[in-house]
């Protein structure tokens, strides 16, 4: 009987491959790079082609490191960058166009035109979503307007269109199966969450022909299997997640109130609220955690655009550290009497302030002030902006009592900032032991089709820390500091 499962974990910049046993550890990996592709400021784009090429090679690579063969496998979990489109022929399975990115703001116009009309309320009403190009509708109708002949194309049933998840499974599948699963649908700004459906409404308000979309299933379901050609030998696909969702069901964030962050290039926070969705009025999104057994679980979500990418900044742009590992050693070192704030606005500012104007900022600087300040400014916004989403969620769900919260992704390597971060959210954060939340979250659900993995109950109580960071802050301090964050932010936000 095949034990083990393979996560494939398809990021905005690299493709991944786990190997996992049924006792959901790691057995081997491997990861490829690929090409961003920038044609014209604030456009971000995919090769699909490349998409696809790397995801292949790692999983074959990461195969092959086992020492596994396909027959092993038991199913694959795919997990993937959320809200990128790809649209595609169904003969050729080629894509008539690069994949627009979930971070491309070429359609920002489009948004703020249908702002003008008057239909972003009923926008948020449908998908939990604020009307913003970050999701996947105006993308897809720009592609359909855009690419010579294919409205045509599409009018006559030749396209199929989806998240890199459906892509994936396309080619895995060789064009047999078209389908996405819930999380993921959620993310297009074109699925009512509440009724489960496709919107007839936004499809027509966006000229998207609903032939076009792929079936949406569970997180959990049968999604076919793979081409026997691609492995040696066919493998089922047994779950789909977008990858925050995933990483909230690596970090077995199964019970209502549990809550994760992941720290990337940006952070990603999500809140299990339960089966009855929190319509936000913090501007937050209403998302779908996971659906499993053809019922929703709901989540509140804020994304913040720089974490990782503070540091990045302070490496690349500054120069004033050689790696990002050496940020919390120099930050150590900073005077503990300066109170310096850098309010991270590189491209604007994410929730709960959604000012896409807004620029970066530093405040409070002295003669005094060095790389060590600096190093733990960059730090400590981080942390602020968490605790900035966590304010909004208290205050959009006052049912969510108190907070653990389990962070996962690169930045929580470093003691110094999870120490940060427990001591401004006054709460404590908790680690895992296996960090690869994500890709765990994908297998998990593979393994959960299988039945090879315990319940999500059973997995609640199985999750394991690494560490346990616990408030140890004076009560006055903490306040101070985020006060003066707040003043930073007030003073760097374009709108009121
Ligand atoms: O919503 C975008 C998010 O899914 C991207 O995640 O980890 O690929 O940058 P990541």
């Amino acid at each position: 009987m095949p034990s083990h499962l393979l996560a494939i974990d398809q990021g905005t910049t690299s493709s991944r491959a786990i190997v996992f046993n049924d006792r959901l550890e790691i057995i081997a990996s491997a990861q490829q790079e690929f090409s961003q592709y920038f044609p014209h400021s604030g456009w971000v784009e995919h090769d699909a082609e490349e998409i696809w090429d790397s995801t292949l090679a790692t999983c074959r690579q990461a195969l092959e490191r086992s020492g596994l063969a396909a027959a092993d496998i038991a199913a694959i979990g795919i997990t993937n960058q959320r809200e990128t489109v790809v649209v595609w022929d169904r003969q050729t399975g080629k894509a008539i166009h690069k994949a627009i990115v979930w971070q491309d703001r070429r359609t920002s116009g489009l948004c703020d035109e249908l702002r003008a009309a008057g239909h972003d309320p009923m926008i948020t009403a449908k998908t939990g979503l604020l009307l913003d190009s970050y999701f996947s509708a105006t993308k897809i109708k720009w592609l359909l307007d855009q690419v010579p002949g294919a409205r045509e194309e599409a009018a006559a049933g030749r396209l199929a269109c989806g998240t890199v998840d459906s892509f994936l499974l396309w080619r895995l599948t060789a064009g047999k199966v078209h389908a996405t699963d819930a999380t993921n649908a959620c993310r297009t700004m074109l699925y009512n969450i509440y009724e489960n459906h496709w919107d007839e409404e936004l499809l027509a308000l966006l000229d998207i022909p609903a032939a076009l979309l792929p079936e949406v299933k569970n997180s959990c379901d049968d999604f076919g299997s793979t081409e026997p050609a691609l492995f040696g030998s066919s493998i089922a696909v047994g779950g789909i997640a977008g990858d925050q969702q995933a990483a909230l069901i690596g970090q077995a964030c199964f019970r209502p109130g549990m809550i994760k962050s992941t720290y990337g290039t940006g952070c990603f926070i999500v809140l299990n609220t339960g089966e009855r969705p929190v319509v936000s009025t913090n501007r937050l999104l209403t998302t779908i955690g996971y659906r499993l057994d053809g019922r929703n679980t709901y989540a509140l979500e804020g994304s913040i655009f720089v974490a990782g990418a503070a540091v990045q900044w302070m490496r690349d742009a500054m120069g004033i550290i050689e790696s990002a590992a050496d940020t919390g050693k120099l930050a150590r070192q900073a005077d503990i009497n300066q109170d310096v704030y850098l309010v991270p606005a590189f491209t604007g500012l994410g929730a709960p302030y959604w000012d896409a104007d807004a620029r970066g900022a530093i405040f409070g600087i002295t003669r005094a002030t060095g790389p060590a300040e600096l190093s733990k400014a960059a730090l400590e916004s981080v942390c602020f902006q968490t605790r900035d989403l966590l304010e909004a969620m208290r205050g959009d769900w006052p049912a969510m009592g108190d907070t653990v919260l389990r962070v996962d992704g690169g930045m929580v390597a470093s003691n110094y900032t999870m120490q940060f971060l427990a001591d401004i959210l006054d709460a404590p954060v908790d680690r895992p032991a296996i960090l690869e939340t994500t890709a765990l979250g994908a297998a998990y659900l593979a393994g959960l089709f299988k039945g090879l993995v315990p319940s999500p109950e059973r997995f609640v109580d199985d999750w394991k820390r690494d560490k346990r960071f616990t408030p140890a802050l004076d009560e006055e301090i903490r306040n101070r500091k985020y006060a003066g964050w707040q003043d930073a932010v007030r003073r760097t936000l374009t709108t009121s």
